[in-house]
C-alpha cells in the first residue's frame, strides 16, 4: 500500500497536466481527422474483444473524458477535470477518482478492464503497479485489454508524455506472472499524417487490414487483449 502511494505522488504531474487541458482534450485530441483515424480503430477493437460481455462489471482504466465510456459502466482517472467532462456526459455510469473512491472497488469485482492512451505515459515502475492494481481488481479470467507505444515507430522524447514503449516480447515479460497475451492487434500502420486530410478516412480499411495482417508489428502501437492467469 505504501508503495502504491508513492507511485501515486509521482504521478501527481500528470495529474495536473490533464487537469489543465481537459476542457479541450476531445476537441483536440480525438476532434481532428487523424483524431477520428485513431477513435475508428480503437473503437472497433473493442466492440470486438469485449463483444457479449456485461458492461456492468467492465471499468475503462484512465477513462479520461469517457472517449471511450460506451463499452463500460464504470471508469477510472486520475483527473478530477477529466472525470467531470465524462460524468456530464454519461450521466448514468459511475466514475472513481484512483486514489479517493477508486480504491473502493471491490477485489475481483470486474470481468474485463480495458485502458487506452494510458500506459504510454506511465514509468516500468508504475505500470507495475498498475498491472498489480487490475489484476487484483479482474476476477478469475478475467480481460485486460490496452494500448502501447511501438518502439519500432516512436521517436524518443523527453519528460513521462507518450514516453514509454515496450516491444511484444517486452510486455509478455512484464505482465508474465499475472497475465497471457491471448492476441494483438497493431493501431495506425500507415503514416496517416502524411495523407492529405480530406483523403485519410478512405485509408482506414486498409490500415486496419494492415494492422491485423503479419506486418502488424510494425505498426504505431499495439492493442494488447490479456487475460489474468
Ligand atoms: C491521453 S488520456 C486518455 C483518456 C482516454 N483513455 C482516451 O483514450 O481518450 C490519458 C488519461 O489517463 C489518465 N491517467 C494518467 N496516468 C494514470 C494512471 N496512472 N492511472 C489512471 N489514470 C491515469 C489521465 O489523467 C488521462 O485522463
Amino acid at each position: 500500500m505504501q508503495v502504491f502511494f508513492y507511485i501515486l505522488a509521482s504521478m501527481s504531474e500528470v495529474k495536473e497536466y490533464y487537469n489543465s487541458i481537459a476542457n479541450n482534450y476531445d476537441k483536440n485530441r480525438f476532434g481532428n481527422s487523424y483524431g477520428k483515424f485513431i477513435d475508428a480503430e480503437e473503437r472497433k477493437i473493442l466492440a470486438k474483444w469485449l463483444i457479449g460481455m456485461n458492461k456492468e462489471t467492465i471499468l475503462d482504466y484512465g477513462c479520461g473524458t469517457g472517449r471511450l465510456s460506451e463499452f463500460a459502466n464504470s471508469g477510472m482517472d486520475i483527473s478530477e477535470k477529466m472525470l467531470q467532462l465524462a460524468q456530464q456526459k454519461n450521466p448514468a455510469k459511475k466514475y472513481f477518482l484512483l486514489d479517493k473512491n477508486g480504491l473502493l472497488i471491490e477485489n475481483n469485482s470486474m470481468t474485463a478492464i480495458y485502458s487506452f492512451h494510458v500506459i504510454m505515459h506511465l514509468s516500468k515502475n508504475e505500470f507495475k503497479e498498475t498491472i498489480n492494481f487490475i489484476y487484483n481488481k479482474l476476477d478469475t479470467n478475467g480481460v485486460f485489454i490496452f494500448d502501447i507505444l511501438s518502439p519500432f515507430r516512436k521517436s524518443k522524447k523527453d519528460g513521462w508524455h507518450a514516453n514509454t514503449s515496450y516491444s511484444i516480447e517486452e510486455i509478455s515479460k512484464l505482465l508474465e506472472n499475472k497475465f497471457d497475451i491471448i492476441s494483438y492487434k497493431g493501431i495506425l500502420f500507415l503514416p496517416i499524417h502524411r495523407i492529405p486530410i480530406s483523403l485519410r478516412r478512405y485509408f482506414l480499411w486498409l490500415d486496419i487490414l494492415l494492422c491485423n495482417s503479419f506486418l502488424k508489428k510494425h505498426a504505431s502501437y499495439y492493442c494488447i487483449y490479456a487475460k489474468k492467469k
